[in-house]
């Protein structure tokens, strides 16, 4: 079995500044351990401005832009790398549609969420972000490389 392939895929996932002040990094990444998925990197961070606006160049033209910089920017944010088969993928399915109100319960967005200016997580959109992201919030020595004891049993 092709298992590095298989378990080696990355997505970056963070809890928003309404996600952390409202009690939600836990049931956040219970749903993603529940799944299968490994956790590699974690941290709290106020991002800034700049850091902000790299993270959503695609969307500077966009009206929202300086609420989401703002909003995004309010307090700590909850970073994380997370591991495996299509995780890029799967994580999004795990949060739901962007807009809380077109997310299906049982989704994280679903559950939790009303408004798409509060929309309590972010997940990368495609293995080319997803890159891009990791790179943009962690150094490399931030993100570990480890074996779950479960491996065997979820692949
Ligand atoms: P986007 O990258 O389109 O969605 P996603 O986070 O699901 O990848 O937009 C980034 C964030 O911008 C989104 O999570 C919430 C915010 N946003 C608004 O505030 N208003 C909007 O109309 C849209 C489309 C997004």
């Amino acid at each position: 079995r092709e298992f590095v392939e298989m378990t080696t895929e990355q997505t970056f996932i963070a809890v928003k500044p309404d996600g952390v002040q409202r009690g939600l990094i836990g049931p956040i990444i219970s749903r993603f351990e529940a799944r299968g998925f490994k956790l590699a990197a974690i941290k709290l961070v106020t991002p800034t401005k700049e850091h902000l606006e790299k993270h959503y160049e695609d969307l500077s033209s966009k009206p929202f832009f300086p609420g989401l910089i703002a909003y995004m920017g309010s307090g700590p944010v909850c970073a994380m790398v997370w591991e495996g088969r299509d995780v890029v993928k799967t994580g999004r399915a795990i949060l739901g549609a962007t807009n809380p109100l077109a997310s299906a319960p049982g989704t994280i967005r679903g559950d939790y969420a009303i408004d798409v200016g509060r929309n309590v997580c972010h997940g990368s959109d495609a293995v080319d972000s997803a890159k891009k992201e990791i790179a943009l919030w962690f150094k490399p020595e931030e993100i570990q490389s480890w074996k779950s004891a479960q491996f065997d049993w979820i692949y």
